[in-house]
């Protein structure tokens, strides 16, 4: 578990977070997710009138890493409202790039939990393709 400063993430998470577009759930989230060498990648809600389509924060800020080029995340902030985790489908879909720890933070930015991803998803779905 990394002691590195977390100000500079929960900022960037919080900063996301204002960006959010909720207008149908009224929950806003934002995430920063962060590689090994201390970029951070951020992601907010992005809702939608057909609700499916609606994008996780967390699922918007490793897509923006990955974008960028990177494949491995150290640490992801989560700010939400209360003090929510990340759903299951963003669990997975962190657990393709590393085994993160994921930090929990409310709207303040106070922190209420961490954990490591493994922790949050146990027996993670890999896929060995055949050669
Ligand atoms: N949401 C996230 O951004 N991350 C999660 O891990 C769970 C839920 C969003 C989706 C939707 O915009 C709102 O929270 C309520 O479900």
């Amino acid at each position: 578990m990394s002691d590195e400063n977390l100000s500079p993430l929960i900022e960037a998470a919080l900063a996301a977070r204002a960006n959010a577009h909720a207008p149908y759930s009224g929950f806003r989230v934002g995430a920063a997710a962060e590689t090994p060498d201390g970029e951070i990648f951020a992601g907010c809600n992005v809702e939608n009138a057909s609700y499916g389509l609606t994008n996780c924060a967390e699922r918007v800020a490793v897509a923006a890493a990955v974008t960028a080029g990177r494949r491995e995340l150290t640490r992801v902030v989560i700010a939400s409202e209360g003090k929510a985790g990340p759903c299951g489908a963003c669990r997975q879909v962190m657990a393709e790039f590393g085994d993160p720890e994921v930090v929990i933070v409310d709207g303040a930015g106070k922190v209420h939990r961490r954990r490591r991803l493994a922790e949050l998803l146990p027996e993670q779905f890999k896929l060995d393709p055949p050669r």
